[in-house]
């Protein structure tokens, strides 16, 4: 798929924007603080009715007006989408083909993209709630029974720590035994989602990383899940006494995390900055392949800043991979590899919220 239009209104620093992409590699060049990671936030927000960097959306509504508006024309294999994302002081609302939707759940699986920015490159080292997310916005994109597994599982798990706290004051734990089935019943599917999914990365990842460390390396990713399938109901039961102390739940999916070998070695450990780096591309490539596996084209690609922070060899891997996917790039400066691929379609100076194409 590819996005042939993006318009822009009162979003961020653009009074107004229309930028027409092209289906290959496009490139957004200016100064810092121009607009240039405001126009793949749009798209991100576009595919997961949510911004990557805040969790407010209203700050995406230009200073002083009351709206921010989105448009977005998609060309996908058989058909063409239009997709509105619509932001007032107040609300969010979205509509794909002029029809509003009900829920902006919805939207996911609507566009389908990989961003890739510098701060993906902590992905080893950060906390495990960014390789969560990692997991998280991967699979929603491919698969709505899990976001809306995801979404309950979250409502139910606010819901059980509210019983918990309540606990101390009423010394009735029923509230807290009718929580406990719900949250089993998600939890378990998003354990065996995370499960296969997880499988099937490490077999793509683990073949890309051989081939980009020049065979020398043999990458292994691993689910680590807070509690196995089998034991999720023993374990709630187990530490309840322990959660209700803390009013917090203790064990469940929102604890899972991932692991990343090398060799056998734990990359998060013993892992050079290289072979960290190594391996979120290798990660970042996989998620790309399982996307287009499941969606039946390929998705959109996001490069925000990030070429700067590789080295050739890896820009040079990442362009061989990404052959047929639209990319749009965001920099300061243009790397030789991106000129070397001689397939760069637009090309944007980015200044002050203005967008100027300029003729290569
Ligand atoms: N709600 C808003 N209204 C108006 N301007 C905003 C709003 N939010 C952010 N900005 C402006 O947008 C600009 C930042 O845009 P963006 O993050 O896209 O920059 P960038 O070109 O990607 O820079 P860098 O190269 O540093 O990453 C800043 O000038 C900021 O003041
Ligand atoms: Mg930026």
């Amino acid at each position: 798929m590819y996005i042939r239009q993006l318009s822009l209104n009162d979003f961020r620093n653009y009074e107004k924007l229309e930028l027409d992409l092209d289906k290959g590699i496009n490139i957004l060049k200016g100064d810092n603080a121009q607009g240039k990671t405001n126009v793949l936030e749009a798209i991100y927000l576009c595919a997961t009715a949510r911004s990557h960097r805040t969790h407010k959306e209203k700050e995406i509504i230009r200073w002083g007006r009351e709206y921010a508006h989105v448009n977005i024309h998609l060309q996908k294999n058989y058909v063409q989408d239009i997709i509105d994302f619509h932001l007032s002081q107040k609300s969010k609302a979205a509509a794909i083909n002029k029809m509003p939707i009900h829920k902006l759940g919805e939207l996911f699986g609507c566009i389908n993209m990989v961003m890739f920015s510098p701060e993906d490159l902590q992905l080893i080292k950060s906390n495990p709630k960014e390789r969560r997310r990692f997991i998280d916005i991967e699979l929603c994109q491919i698969d709505k029974l899990y976001y809306y597994a995801l979404r309950q599982y979250h409502k139910v798990l606010k819901q059980r720590n509210l019983a918990l706290k309540q606990y101390a004051v009423y010394k009735d734990s029923s509230m807290i035994d009718v929580w406990d089935n719900q949250l089993e019943e998600y939890a378990e599917e998003l354990i065996r989602k995370r499960l296969d999914f997880i499988e099937e990365l490490n077999l793509i990842a683990k073949d890309i990383h051989h081939d980009i460390s020049g065979g020398k390396e043999r990458l292994q990713v691993i689910y680590e899940p807070s509690v196995s399938l089998e034991e999720f109901k023993s374990k709630l039961l187990k530490y309840r006494e322990k959660d209700i102390v803390y009013q917090t739940t203790s064990v469940g999916p929102h604890r899972d995390d991932l692991s990343f070998q090398i060799n056998d070695m734990d990359v998060k450990v013993y892992g050079s900055q290289g072979q960290q780096r190594t391996v979120v591309l290798s990660m970042k490539l996989a998620e790309l392949n399982i996307m287009t596996k499941y969606i039946g084209e390929e998705p959109i690609l996001l490069l925000d800043d990030v070429l700067s922070e590789l080295d050739d060899k890896r820009q040079k891997d990442l362009f061989k991979y990404t052959a047929n996917i639209q990319t749009l790039i965001t920099c300061t400066g243009i790397e030789q590899s991106v000129w070397n691929t001689q397939k760069i379609g637009k090309l944007y100076y980015v200044n002050d919220g203005n967008v100027v194409e300029i003729k290569i």
